[in-house]
Formats: structure tokens, C-alpha cells, sequence
């Protein structure tokens, strides 16, 4: 019972697929029997339904303006030509055939920048239906030109487009259209470099000098770089340079180390920038805003030395040398204040030293004697802070107090511009990709 059951299956589903050599060969000698031309297009107005299947994204190449994937088309149209009935040849419903044996369109993919050709597959056969459907899959790697905007590097976002165009046969005779919404990503594999945010299909068209139009259909990838490589090995390295070179100005310069060390974090960065300067794109058509911050980093370290030799050609001046006025009036009413330099400590000293020593007597003698005892303790401790910033405290403004302020200053000016010009360059990246 369960045989027969069987049996009857296996004749059933093998009867529904009927192919027997035989049938198949009757069929071709009824359809291609010396009417069929391939050189005959099968309508007046044909129209290609066209549809990219993705596999992987190969590479976007930056410096050479190139973009290349791997992939496959597949095409639809329709020949009246090739249709039969499926019954009247044993329930034969499809056929195959080679590109020579059939008329075909000619397409190119007008922006390639290798193999500029009608594409062609002479291995992959074209599929025909009895309703005379013909489907064609040909496979592909192509590379096509792509021009990159690396303003926003290494956070940029690229879209790059595969343009497919007929060839010989204008807009009037042979036009181009969407198979599908987008494109196939069934089978699509990540690039380790790029991410694909989005993919669509656009009906375009070209013409061509003799004003003939012609039909064109563009496959856009949008990609976004990922970024992680970068930080680890491009930024954060520049990023601690750039910490770095602002502490030389906190070094004091009694440890005479401060060329020695603006010297070696100028180098060190200079170094850094000739092992990560073939990763930039190099193009002239926009400024990578990655070179640019790099640019002010380097910059920075460059005057960190001139600063640092500033600093220690104050320090060590012989101070019998009085301080010009200029100089004086820069580094203590301007930056000396800017940076709080003795200010600070200065303000709780308002009682000048040599008025107070007689004040609490007279004022305070008809006070109780807790009280007044108070005061003079209070007094003491004020004149033990004063005798150790006495002398500098009046007006013995230095050489060696411009050396301090100037440090400070341009320490913290340094913070400010490292970290603002950091800050920024994050924030225009994140904005960008
Ligand atoms: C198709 O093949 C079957 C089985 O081989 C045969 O009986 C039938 O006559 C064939 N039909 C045609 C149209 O050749
Ligand atoms: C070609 O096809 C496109 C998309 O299907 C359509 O918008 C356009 O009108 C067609 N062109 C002609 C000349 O028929």
C-alpha cells in the first residue's frame, strides 16, 4: 500500500517535470527552426528589468577614486518568440540556452573603471519560459569609479554608485527599469572596513552627442567607514601627544628638563605622523579635517619649544637686571591676574605690615583681655603667612616670578586649546558621519 502510494508519488512529481531529452529536442528545432534571428530585437519598445544582487563590497579605494563589488544582475524580458505550451512537449516548461543563441540586450556598466564592456557571460545560461520570459544572471566584479568626500575622515560617510546603461539601443528602443525596490542583500557579506547603511535603485538617463537619449540605472551604495581602527590606532595616541606637550609648561624649570622634554613629545608626535600619514586619503579636492587637527597639535608642540625657551630665558636671568616696565605690567596686571599668580594670597593680607603692629593697643585696650588676646593671636598667624611672601608680596616683581607666571599661563591656555580643539574636532566628526 505504502510502495504504491509511493510509486504513484514518484510518477506523479516525475510526470509534473516531465524533461526527457526527446521532448526538449523537438522543442528547440520547433522554436529556433531558421525563424528566430538573434539579431531581431523582440519588440519595438523592449523593456529590461534589471535587479543588482550584492555579495561582498570589496574595497573603496580613496586615492584611487574607485569603488569594487561583487555581485550578480539578474534581467527579465520578455520574447514572444520563444513560448509554447507546456503539454505539447511532455510538460517541458523551461529551456536554457547560451548568449549567442539568443537576441540579448547590450548593457555596459558606464562607469567602470576596468573592463569597459557590453556585459557578457558566455558560460551562464539564460533561462527562457514557455511564456517566452527570458532571465539572465550573470556574474560580476565590478570596479567603478567613485568620488570620496573625506572632509569628515576617518568618521566620513561614502556613496558610491554602479551605473548600468544600453548600449546601441536608445531610450525609444530599449529602456531600463526597476526589477525591485533597492537592492538584493540576501546574500550580502560585511566589509571589514565599511558599513552598508543604505542601498537603493534610481531610473536615470544619459545622451549622447547626436541628442539621442538613452536609458540608465544606478545602483547607490551609501557606506559609513568604521571608525574603531581609528581611534586605537590613529587618535588616542595623538590625543595623549597632544596631553603631553601641554605639561611641559607644568615642569618647573629648576628641573632643566624642559627642553629636553618639549624636545622629545614635538619628535615623538613627528614620528607618530610619519607612521599614520599613509592612512590619510590624500586628495587635494577637500581637507580631511583629521589633518587639520593634526596640523594645530603639531603646531602646539612646535610652540611649546619656543615657549619653553621663553620661559627658561626668564628664569634665568640675572636679577640685578630690573624688570622693564612692559614686561612687568604684561606678566603681573595682565596674565599674573589672569592666572591668580600671589593674587590669592595677597587679598587676605589688607592690613599693611607696618600699620598693624600698633593698631590693637590703641583701638582695643579698653576691650576685654580674651578678646584682645584673640586679636594678637590672629595677628601672628597673619605675619608668619606674610614674612614668607613679604618681599615678593610689595614689589619685587622678578625674573624668575615671569618665568612662573608665564608657566602657568600657558599651561593653562595650553588645556584650554587641547581640549577645546579636541572637543570640536570629535564633535564635527560625529556630526558628519
Ligand atoms: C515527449 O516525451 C514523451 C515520453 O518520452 C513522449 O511520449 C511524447 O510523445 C513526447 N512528446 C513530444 C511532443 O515529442
Ligand atoms: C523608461 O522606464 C522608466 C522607468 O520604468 C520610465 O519612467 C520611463 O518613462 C521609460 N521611458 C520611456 C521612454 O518609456
Amino acid at each position: 500500500m505504502f510502495i504504491t502510494f509511493c510509486v504513484l508519488f514518484l510518477y506523479q512529481t516525475v510526470s509534473l517535470d516531465a524533461f526527457t531529452i526527446a521532448n526538449e529536442t523537438n522543442l528547440r528545432s520547433h522554436l529556433f527552426n531558421g525563424n528566430y534571428n538573434a539579431n531581431v530585437r523582440p519588440e519595438q519598445m523592449l523593456t529590461i528589468r534589471i535587479l543588482f544582487n550584492l555579495l561582498t563590497v570589496n574595497e573603496l579605494n580613496i586615492k584611487e577614486q574607485s569603488f569594487e563589488v561583487s555581485g550578480w544582475l539578474t534581467m527579465l524580458w520578455d520574447d514572444s518568440r520563444l513560448s509554447w505550451k507546456g503539454d505539447e512537449y511532455g510538460g517541458v516548461n523551461y529551456i536554457f540556452a547560451s548568449q549567442t543563441d539568443l537576441w540579448r540586450p547590450a548593457l555596459v556598466i558606464s562607469n567602470a573603471v576596468k573592463q569597459f564592456e557590453i556585459i557578457e557571460d558566455e558560460y551562464t545560461p539564460l533561462r527562457i519560459g514557455n511564456q517566452g520570459r527570458i532571465t539572465w544572471e550573470p556574474p560580476g566584479i565590478y570596479k567603478v569609479s567613485c568620488t570620496p568626500d573625506i572632509t569628515y575622515y576617518p568618521f566620513d560617510t561614502q556613496t558610491c554608485h554602479l551605473t548600468i546603461q544600453s548600449w546601441g539601443y536608445n531610450l525609444l528602443e530599449l529602456n531600463v527599469s526597476v526589477l525591485e525596490k533597492g537592492i538584493n542583500l540576501k546574500e550580502f557579506q560585511e566589509n571589514g572596513e565599511w558599513d552598508l547603511i543604505d542601498s537603493e535603485t534610481k531610473v536615470g538617463q544619459s545622451t549622447d552627442a547626436k541628442n539621442d537619449e538613452y536609458g540608465q540605472l544606478l545602483f547607490c551604495f551609501t557606506l559609513r567607514r568604521k571608525s574603531q581602527y581609528y581611534w586605537l590606532n590613529m587618535l588616542l595616541p595623538v590625543i595623549v601627544n597632544s596631553i603631553l606637550t601641554a605639561l611641559v609648561f607644568a615642569l618647573p624649570a629648576e628641573s632643566g628638563e624642559k627642553m629636553g622634554y618639549s624636545l622629545t613629545t614635538l619628535l615623538s608626535f613627528a614620528v607618530l605622523l610619519t607612521l599614520i600619514s599613509d592612512k590619510i586619503p590624500s586628495t587635494s579636492t577637500s581637507t580631511s579635517i583629521v589633518v587639520v587637527y593634526f596640523s594645530v597639535v603639531l603646531v602646539l608642540g612646535a610652540m611649546a619649544v619656543i615657549f619653553s625657551t621663553m620661559v627658561l630665558g626668564f628664569y634665568f636671568r640675572e636679577n640685578d637686571e630690573p624688570v622693564p616696565f612692559y614686561l612687568r605690567f604684561l606678566f603681573k596686571n595682565i596674565m599674573g591676574r589672569l592666572v591668580c599668580y600671589k593674587k590669592c594670597t595677597e587679598s587676605s593680607n589688607v592690613v599693611p605690615y607696618g600699620l598693624s603692629e600698633n593698631q590693637p593697643t590703641e583701638k582695643q585696650h579698653t576691650g576685654s583681655t580674651i578678646k584682645r588676646d584673640m586679636y594678637l593671636q590672629r595677628e601672628q598667624t597673619q605675619l608668619k603667612l606674610k614674612s614668607s611672601s613679604w618681599v615678593e608680596s610689595e614689589d619685587d616683581f622678578d625674573w624668575k616670578d615671569i618665568s612662573k607666571v608665564f608657566d602657568t599661563f600657558m599651561l593653562r591656555l595650553y588645556i584650554l586649546i587641547i581640549t577645546s580643539s579636541t572637543a570640536g574636532f570629535l564633535a564635527a566628526g560625529s556630526l558628519g558621519g
